[in-house]
């Protein structure tokens, strides 16, 4: 097969999966209107004035709404602003965006994530959502979060980082992890995951990629989704 066909067979399913995705948003939206107008918005003009020329990786996320606007796409693309209300716990789950959203919309959130940067502990506070501190680690299991989950989600997923030397987790560590999140879930309770590119543009290492398929996921670029359920 000629290398441009190859690449068409590639691309046309993704282009497609990406089209329906953005047919869906629009067919069922998500008005934020009615969810910033409970924000306080004194303290939100606050914390984005203050960051407002701070030079921190992190100081973008002082301005909610394009994040917030960025979430709603990931709740849309979940399905979960159609979905009767769930108990969703968010990995990682930064200043709370796709959790405030979920919030509003009925969903019962939990956000975990380190307390590294104040700036999202702010945010958290002003959107509402509660949050356990814990720092995932390779080959440790999660805390008792004292309930079970019928979704657990990560974005821009980093946890899976060693440090310093920012090496990545492999399959061995992807596999404890799976397997601790399943004693997390409810049956069949779904997993979504939005993985960071490799310095080299990849998400994962084909091993990794074996990995996700075998424990039931669909995996489409950086997305990961165990809609079924983990596999095991
Ligand atoms: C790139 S940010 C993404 C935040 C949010 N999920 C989003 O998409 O807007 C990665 C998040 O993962 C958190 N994080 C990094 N390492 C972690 C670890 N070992 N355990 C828990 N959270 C971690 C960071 O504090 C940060 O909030």
């Amino acid at each position: 097969m000629k290398l441009s066909r190859k690449i068409l067979k590639f691309t046309e399913p993704l282009m497609y999966r990406r089209g329906w995705r953005r047919a869906q948003r629009s067919i069922f939206r998500v008005p934020l209107g009615p969810m910033v107008a409970k924000i306080d918005q004194q303290r939100a003009r606050e914390i984005q004035q203050r960051y407002a020329n701070s030079t921190a990786g992190y100081a973008k996320y002082a301005n909610i709404e394009p994040w917030l606007r960025l979430n709603r796409e990931r709740v849309q693309d979940l399905n979960l602003q159609r979905s009767a209300p769930k108990r969703v716990l968010d990995l990682g789950c930064g200043g709370g965006f796709f959790l405030f959203i979920l919030k509003n919309l009925g969903h019962s959130v939990l956000g975990l994530d380190i307390e590294r940067v104040v700036l999202f502990t702010e945010l958290l506070e002003l959107f509402e959502v509660p949050r356990v501190v814990w720092k995932i680690s390779a080959f440790e299991p999660l805390p008792d979060l004292g309930q079970k989950f019928d979704w657990v989600t990560a974005f821009s997923v980093n946890f899976n980082l060693y440090h310093p030397s920012k090496e990545r987790w492999g399959t061995a560590e992807w596999e404890f992890f799976l397997r601790d999140l399943q004693a997390h879930l409810t049956p069949g309770g779904k997993v979504f995951f939005g993985l960071n590119p490799l310095y080299d543009g990849d998400y994962y290492s084909p091993e990794l990629r074996d990995l996700f398929l075998s424990r039931g996921a669909s995996v489409e670029r950086e997305r990961i989704f165990f809609e079924r359920g983990l596999r095991f």
